[in-house]
């Protein structure tokens, strides 16, 4: 048995993400599961009713379903967890808008996590802002090892992959090397210049270079908003796929690039969750950027350690 948390059970991207990974999407047709779900008590209502439909799903994977408003309790004997439970911005907010009221959270559930989980736990912090939270939770979880934590940028890549094969007219999945370099913000830098659509580079496949620099970056960077303005809510479907999609990277990661937040020491970033490229292998080494992108990866490092030194008295250390 495998045991599966989720926070924000009751939210609106736990009730994609519930059920995908109650049907095994995370860990196959053949694994059976127990889901571990956290919720703030004045949630506790909206939880249940999730449980009900859970049952009615009878879903065959699922052999045990706990709740709770405990985090410890909650978290005992996890061996992946997803940090989703977090207030989402509103229109006209950055995501660093919510650190002070979202930071704190992840005080508690590092410590907790520390303290309860399967000492090989992976943790995925989607809430926002995911980069600087996701810090929080490993400084304040000295039992674990940094590198079980990880911050969101999957939906950032997932976007940009679209976004390259819509312009290119290729299907989605000819688009491969997309890379999302630092903060899950409107600094993140999607980098064009190593991605490739089959074999050839994004830049001689589409060379429209302007779309690139500009349209392109910019569509990644403010897609969050975008949908706000839209729906009026935040992204949560496409929160959901990211989320497992990333951790489906963490269990099993293959050769292609993925993008993660991680706390690694690399292309001069230190003492930071900085989104890089990785594979099975670790950090895609030895990229270089034109002066273009290496000014803006010199802005998203400066956000995020900004950041940092905002939530300094929540790190630990
Ligand atoms: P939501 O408001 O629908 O749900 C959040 C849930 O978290 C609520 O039910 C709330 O009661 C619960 N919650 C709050 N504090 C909690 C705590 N301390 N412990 C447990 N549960 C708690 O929001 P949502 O749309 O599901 O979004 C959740 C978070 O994910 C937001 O911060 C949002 O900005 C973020 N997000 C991140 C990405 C990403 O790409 N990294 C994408 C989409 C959304
Ligand atoms: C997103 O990228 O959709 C999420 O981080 C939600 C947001 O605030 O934009």
């Amino acid at each position: 048995m495998k045991r599966i948390a989720v926070t924000g059970a009751g939210g609106q991207i736990a009730y994609s993400l519930i059920f995908r990974l109650a049907a095994g999407e995370l860990l196959g047709p053949n694994q059976p599961i127990a889901l571990h779900l956290l919720e703030v008590p004045e949630a506790m209502g909206a939880l249940k009713g999730l449980v009900m439909e859970l049952e009615d799903c009878a879903f065959p994977l699922v052999r045990e379903i706990h709740i709770g408003s405990e985090p410890e309790q909650v978290f005992a004997g996890v061996d992946y967890a997803f940090l989703v439970g977090a207030k989402p911005r509103g229109p006209g907010m950055e995501r660093k808008d919510l650190l002070a009221e979202n930071g704190k959270i992840f005080v508690g559930q590092g410590r907790a996590l520390g303290k309860a989980a399967s000492k090989d736990v992976k943790v995925l912090v989607v809430g926002n802002p995911c980069n600087t939270n996701c810090l929080i939770a490993l400084h304040n979880a000295p039992q674990l090892k940094a590198e079980q934590f990880f911050a969101m940028t999957r939906l950032d890549q997932n976007r940009a992959q679209f976004q390259l094969a819509h312009k290119a007219g290729v299907p989605v999945h000819d688009v491969h090397r997309m890379a999302i370099w630092g903060n899950h913000s409107s600094t993140q830098v999607p980098d064009f210049e190593h991605a490739v659509i089959g074999k050839k580079l994004v830049t001689d496949v589409i060379t429209d270079h302007t779309w690139l620099k500009n349209d392109f970056i910019k569509r990644v960077q403010q897609r969050g908003a975008e949908v706000i303005a839209a729906r009026g809510k935040s992204s949560a479907a496409s929160a959901a796929n990211a989320a497992l999609d990333a951790m489906r990277s963490v269990v099993h990661p293959g050769s292609d690039w993925f993008s993660m937040g991680i706390f690694a020491n690399a292309y001069g970033i230190r003492d930071l969750v900085f989104s890089f490229p990785c594979t099975m292998n670790g950090i895609v080494p030895n990229l270089t950027h034109s002066h273009f992108l290496q000014e803006k990866l010199a802005l998203t490092h400066k956000e995020l350690i900004e950041e940092r030194d905002l939530v300094a008295h929540l790190l630990k250390g």
